[in-house]
């Protein structure tokens, strides 16, 4: 068990390139256990490929990634594979949820995925599905769910599994102000219930109320925030 004081993510001197283009440049960030941070920066700063290295989706080139301690680097796709799952859980703008599988068959995926029980699986999904007020949509497939429900439905999937640390891509990127202030919502108190840091990728500044935090985010640096 890791003390309260602890980092669930330190990042350092982080570089990243896709061929001749430089994104990322020595970055360096913080997030400390339960903390949740606002990252906001000008559209292609590098933020979507910061959180893409940190769940080790992409390799960065040089530098030190580590979530709760553990290292991401020399590890096979396997063990990247085991620590996200252990760890992580992700939330895109557009949702992402599988179009064949109900609300509730949704957020118990990634229990599946972990081998969590049958029963157990069933018992959190229900009370998640309680806690984001969908009850009435178990059975609902993502097609027939609004916007603003299918993000509240991604949001439970990505605790399911109980991760320390989520890392979410302007998450309120495609839903109108009330929607985007539900989901905001949502994750502030999941995050506070369940101690679950996070870093939280945005364009809006009504999004960085539900942060302790914000960093700001410019040619593939860590700056101060933009004050407008
Ligand atoms: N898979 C990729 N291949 C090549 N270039 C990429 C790829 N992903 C992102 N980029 C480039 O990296 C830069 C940062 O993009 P991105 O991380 O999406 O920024 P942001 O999320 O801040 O808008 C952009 O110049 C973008 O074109
Ligand atoms: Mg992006």
């Amino acid at each position: 068990m890791m003390a309260m004081h602890d980092s669930i993510l330190e990042v350092v001197k982080v570089n990243k390139a896709y061929g001749a283009v430089e994104v990322l440049h020595g970055l360096n960030l913080t997030v400390g256990v339960g903390e949740r941070v606002a990252l906001t920066g000008p559209s292609g700063s590098g933020k979507s490929t910061l959180l893409n290295c940190l769940c080790g989706i992409e390799p960065v080139d040089s530098g030190q990634i580590k979530i709760a301690g553990e290292s991401l680097q020399h590890r096979s796709r396997t063990s990247l594979d085991r620590l996200r799952r252990d760890y992580i859980g992700y939330v895109f703008q557009s949702f992402h949820l599988l179009p064949t599988l109900t609300a509730i068959e949704n957020i118990e995926l990634p229990g599946q995925l972990i081998g969590m029980d049958k029963s157990e699986r069933i018992e959190r999904a229900q009370q998640l599905l309680q806690s984001i007020g969908l009850e009435h949509r178990a059975t609902h497939r993502p097609d027939s769910l609004s916007g603003g429900e299918r993000q509240r439905v991604a949001l439970a999937r990505a605790v399911m599994h109980r991760p320390r640390l989520i890392l979410a891509d302007e998450p309120t990127g495609s839903l109108d102000s009330i929607n985007g202030a539900r989901v905001l919502d949502l994750l502030e108190t999941l995050s506070q219930t369940h101690q679950i840091a996070m870093l939280l990728v945005t364009h809006d500044k009504e999004s960085t109320r539900i942060c302790e935090r914000t960093v700001g985010m410019r040619d593939g640096r860590i700056v101060e925030p933009q004050t407008t």
